[in-house]
């Protein structure tokens, strides 16, 4: 199947997305039938640790998109631009090459009538690319904090002008990220491309999360939108403490 396969079937049920940043989960989920699998700048504070994603960098999302590469045969590959490798059109497009030259089949990249000139360049240079609109991550300095989305008539508006122009520009997707339910329903359905939620109600297209939200793998820090299906941590914990009494008994 082709990378144009796999964007148009996202658009025949609803699309199920998940991140992964190494081999093993890729290849997993790939296998689970995952739809699209995301190398996330998330992986600054889920796999790295850091306080949030501004510190990620391009080599970092080379590297964990050339692993996930090799673990991924039926999903949409998609990496993150992470903050500041798309300062200017020339980078982001320069940026969006490395990406793609490392595995990934389409990129993503925050922001709507910000940065349309950027998202339109990458198109042009034949690289797919995914929206991201709503709560912003990369821009939490700037903001202060992560904030809902959409709360305004304001707001909502100018959420509506940014998926109006990423559309317009031939995103095949756009994230829809901590954004008022009825608002994100609304962009939803006034676009044709498909959207996909994380803390935006069940009136987007699709859905994602982040592995480790998924897999209770990330113990200290659960979003309010996340829906553990598992308790790794507690699994991995219990594995170590039981080695540990193992290997102590041995005397
Ligand atoms: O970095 C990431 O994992 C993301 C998802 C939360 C959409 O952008």
């Amino acid at each position: 199947m082709t990378t144009l396969d796999r964007i148009a079937k996202l658009r025949e049920n609803r699309v199920v997305a998940l991140t992964a940043y190494d081999y093993p989960t890729a290849r997993i989920l790939d296998e689970a039938g995952v739809d699209l699998i995301l190398v996330g700048d998330s992986l600054g504070m889920v796999f790295a640790g850091n306080p949030d994603t501004t510190s990620v960098t391009m080599e970092q999302m080379i590297y964990h998109t050339s692993v996930v590469r090799r673990g991924v045969r039926n999903a949409l590959l998609v990496s993150d631009l992470p903050y500041h490798s798309y300062d200017t059109v020339r980078e982001a497009v320069a940026n969006a090459q490395r990406l793609v030259g490392a595995g990934a089949d389409a990129v993503k990249l925050e922001g709507g009538v910000a940065i349309i000139e950027k998202v339109k360049a990458i198109l042009a240079s034949g690289i797919p690319v995914s929206g991201h609109i709503g709560m912003l991550p990369q821009s939490v300095h700037r903001e202060g904090s992560y904030k809902k989305k959409g709360k305004t008539a304001q707001e909502a508006a100018l959420l509506l002008e940014d998926a109006r122009v990423l559309e317009e520009a031939g995103v095949f997707s756009m994230v829809l990220e901590s954004i008022v339910p009825d608002v994100a329903t609304q962009i939803t359905r006034a676009v044709n491309v498909p959207t996909i939620g994380i803390g935006a109600g069940s009136g987007c297209t699709g859905q994602i999360a982040v592995v480790h939200d998924l897999a209770g793998f990330y113990p200290w820090f659960t979003p309010p939108f996340a829906k553990p299906k598992a308790n790794f941590a507690d699994q991995l914990r219990q594995a170590a403490q039981a080695y540990a009494a193992e290997v102590r008994a041995q005397a």
